[in-house]
């Protein structure tokens, strides 16, 4: 099976020195990279700036930012089978602080209080959601502090996918995932505490069962 993953975070810059992150660590994209690997499948894999440590696979593609990220996925998932977007897109990029764009000028500080002016970035999935062949599956994350399940359903629904994987802040930088799967048929699935591994196991057996 061919694979299109993705982890860690983006960075949107603020200034050439300066940026707009998050605080995914790419852990569960590594973990599912790994499973994806020792279980014999093709493996492309798309790693946001600063994650941990990746395993080798048959092809890296480094991005910075979530234009990037677009790019990169789009232009791979035409030949993947299984699309796992595990990594923490930035949802907005700054584009002027101050009222100046941003550009190759660095902000000085001392000037008191700065304004960041933000445009949301393309969604990634939405992107590949609109071009999705009937032979491939998507799946995404929902990262979610309230608990609500149904932000992660409308996620499902919008973004043409087929799994998505509900689960709240504490799992950020952290060994384990407490998650829960919510399937395009209306199915829920929670998996408990897990530590990463075993949890990309889970993850990687219930994407390949959705080719059935
Ligand atoms: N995603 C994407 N492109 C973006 C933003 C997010 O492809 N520009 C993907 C993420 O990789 C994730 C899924 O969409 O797999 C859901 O992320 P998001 O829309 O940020 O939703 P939540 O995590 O539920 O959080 P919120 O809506 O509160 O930001």
């Amino acid at each position: 099976m061919r694979l299109l993953l993705t982890a860690g975070g983006t960075r949107e810059p603020i200034d050439p020195v300066r940026y707009l992150g998050n605080r995914s660590s790419g852990r569960v994209g590594a973990a599912v990279a790994s499973a994806a690997v020792a279980g014999g499948h093709d493996v492309t894999l798309v790693v946001g700036p600063g994650a941990v440590e990746m395993p080798a696979v048959g092809r890296r593609v480094d991005v910075g930012t979530a234009a990037e990220m677009l790019e990169a996925v789009t232009s791979n998932f035409g030949g993947c089978d299984l699309l796992v977007m595990a990594a923490a897109v930035a949802d907005y990029r700054p584009i002027a602080v101050n009222g100046a764009a941003v550009g190759a000028d660095k902000v000085p500080s001392g000037a008191g209080r700065l304004t960041i002016e933000c445009e949301p970035t393309a969604d990634v999935l939405e992107a590949v959601g609109r071009v999705k062949r009937a032979d491939q599956r998507t799946v995404g994350f929902s990262l979610q502090s309230d608990g609500d399940l149904a932000k992660a359903r409308a996620k499902l629904a919008c973004k043409n996918l087929d799994l998505i994987v509900f689960n709240r802040p504490d799992t950020l930088d952290a060994g384990g995932i407490d998650a829960t799967l919510l399937y395009a048929d209306g199915r829920a699935e929670g998996l408990g505490y897990r530590t990463k591994a075993d949890f990309a196991d889970v993850l990687l057996g219930r994407c390949l069962a959705l080719f059935a």
